[in-house]
């Protein structure tokens, strides 16, 4: 018996409308992830690579094809069970980090789980784990403007961990860091995957591209080329 893939799109297509015309930024994609994939989506800018993380990340929905996220069709949910199915699977970490700026960093990080039924403290000691995750256990009453961009972008992970997903998207997570902040978050990805974490990863840098096992380079919103990395165990940097 073959596992349900966690991902699977069969013939999605995304178009905007631009004037008169409309612009298509996916063209009749179909992708297949299973559990425990580390993925890069590469490609130049403008190749999609943003409109597909979002499709994946169940913020936005195709105009055509089929999406189905642990076997269940999301293609055609409405915009409540989009975002039911989008927070019980799904970890998305943005580029800009999209932290709310006058809550602390534990409010932060809480937030992901405000939208299920469980109590304050179960919340809070999750939260603390997230954070302890990402070491920053001891900024949890900074704002997110008392912290350093590579400190923001680890709250960032630590709010898309703490519901605990079963896929982890990432759009640049590192984009806008130093390299060695850049390699810290590296190895945190690592040792997710190592755990058994789903990880896809947006990224214009090879190094990054490098440690992840299975690498899709997005032209004009078409899979140009999908290839996997030989060797397997977690590589450091
Ligand atoms: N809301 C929108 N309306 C119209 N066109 C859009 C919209 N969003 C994206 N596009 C177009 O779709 C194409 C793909 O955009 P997308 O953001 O997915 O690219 P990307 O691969 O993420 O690029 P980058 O590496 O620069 O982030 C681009 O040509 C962009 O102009
Ligand atoms: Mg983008």
């Amino acid at each position: 018996m073959t596992a349900t893939p966690v991902i699977e799109l069969d013939g999605i297509a995304k178009r905007y409308r631009i004037g008169d015309g409309w612009f298509t930024a996916l063209d009749d994609l179909s992708l297949r992830i299973d559990a425990n994939e580390y993925v890069a989506i590469v490609g130049p800018s403008g190749s999609g690579k943003s409109t597909l993380m979002n499709l994946l990340g169940c913020l936005d929905v195709p105009d055509a094809g089929q999406y189905r996220l642990q076997g269940e069709d999301v293609a055609g949910l409405d915009e409540n069970r989009l975002a039911v199915a989008r927070n019980r699977a799904i970890g998305f970490i943005f580029q800009s980090f999209n932290l709310l700026p006058r809550a602390s960093v534990l409010a932060n990080v809480v937030q992901p789980l405000v939208y299920r039924r469980m109590a304050g403290a179960e919340r809070r000691r999750r939260a603390l784990d997230a954070l302890e995750r990402v070491g920053l256990a001891d900024k949890l009453d900074n704002l997110p403007g008392q912290l350093s961009g590579g400190q923001r972008q680890r709250v960032a992970i630590a709010r898309a961990l703490v519901t605990r997903p079963r896929i982890l998207l990432g759009d640049e997570p590192t984009g806008n860091l130093d390299s060695s902040t850049t390699a810290s978050i590296m190895r945190l990805f690592d040792a997710l995957h190592a755990e058994g974490q789903t990880i896809i990863l947006v990224t214009h840098e090879a190094e990054i591209a490098d440690h992840c096992r299975r690498s899709i380079r997005l032209v004009d919103g078409r899979i140009a080329e999908d290839r996997r990395q030989p060797g397997t165990g977690t590589r450091h940097v």
